[in-house]
């Protein structure tokens, strides 16, 4: 009865009533190993609370600690988001009531009201530089306004429908904020060109911009980042597209031009540039 051997041999490596012992160690070898890991444990969890808090110590709460050289800003358009097309009918309402509301909310912060009251008006075409002083932080910093109403065709205010609905569609671009870039430095300030991608030249008709020459104006930069710098507007530029051909496919490329921001990078198609879709069906 090999069996029932095994089977006792077992039962009594999990409790052995004449040496009291409980999967062959006593109560105090137990608790010695417990202590052991607990002790264990305790000390690693403390090593780690202190290396954070020293690396914590070295962090600057207000800029990145590693950044790139100069990191070329991305570029975004409204009213999409990621899909980077704009589809619709003329004639249906509501195939483009939803690119009117995101441009309706998208701008809202940027009402001329709400600008007063957060930004100050600063000198155009210069850097506006708040640098702080060796130990004393210069926070929170102003930001300057950005008025809805310079994007006039395209503000929505003059123009509730943005164009949507005359089939000459405005198409609102914003910069990545980048902390501490200066871009068009010893330069002309940044300024967004679109042009058609591929062979759709003839189907693109021609581009108005908001505010003249696409420009983002010097006044905006450097940004401080989300916590010295709490009101900062980003700058926006918006183009109004009249005569597209209706019932095809328009690709469409803007670049950031500036001096010191490369958009032709094969590398990274993203880099100050953005490329998307238009295409406004109709029967006229
Ligand atoms: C901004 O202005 C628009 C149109 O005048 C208005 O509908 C909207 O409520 C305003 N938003 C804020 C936050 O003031
Ligand atoms: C940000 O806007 C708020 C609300 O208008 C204002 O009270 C505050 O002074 C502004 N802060 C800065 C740094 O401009
Ligand atoms: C479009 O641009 C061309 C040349 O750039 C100009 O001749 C034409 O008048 C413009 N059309 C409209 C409707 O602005
Ligand atoms: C737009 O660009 C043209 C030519 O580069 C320049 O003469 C003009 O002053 C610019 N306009 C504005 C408002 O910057």
């Amino acid at each position: 009865m090999a069996k029932d051997g095994n089977k006792s041999g077992w039962k009594e490596f999990i409790w052995n009533p004449r040496t009291r012992e409980f999967c062959g160690r006593t109560a105090s070898s137990w608790g010695l190993i417990l202590l052991f890991y607990l002790a264990f444990y305790i000390f690693l969890a403390g090593l780690f609370c202190v290396t954070i808090y020293v690396m914590l110590l070295t962090l600057d709460d207000n800029k990145p600690t590693y950044q790139d050289r100069l990191a070329t800003p991305g570029m975004m358009i409204r009213p999409t988001g990621e899909d980077l097309e704009i589809i619709y009918t003329k004639e249906n309402t509501e195939s483009w009531d939803t690119y009117v509301q995101a441009l309706n909310s998208f701008l809202s912060p940027y009402n001329n009201s709400v600008q007063e009251q957060n930004n100050m008006v600063c000198i155009p075409d210069e850097f506006f530089i708040q640098e702080d002083s060796d130990s004393v932080k210069n926070n929170p910093k102003r930001s300057c306004q950005f008025k809805r109403s310079w994007l006039e065709e395209c503000s929505g205010l003059t123009d509730l429908t943005y164009g949507y609905g005359n089939a000459n569609p405005c198409v609102i671009i914003k910069l990545n904020r980048v902390i501490g870039m200066l871009p068009g430095k010893d330069g002309p300030p940044p300024s967004v060109s679109c042009g058609p991608k591929g062979d759709d030249g003839d189907k693109m008709g021609n581009m108005t911009y908001f505010p003249p020459n696409g420009t983002f104006n010097h006044m905006y930069f450097p940004y401080y980042g989300k916590k010295a710098q709490v009101n900062y507007s980003q700058p926006l530029v918006a183009i109004k597209f009249t005569n597209l051909a209706r019932n095809v496919d328009v690709n469409v490329e803007c670049r950031i031009i500036a001096s010191n921001i490369q958009s032709n990078n094969d590398r990274d198609k993203f880099a100050g540039r953005i490329s998307f879709k238009l295409r406004i069906n109709s029967k006229d």
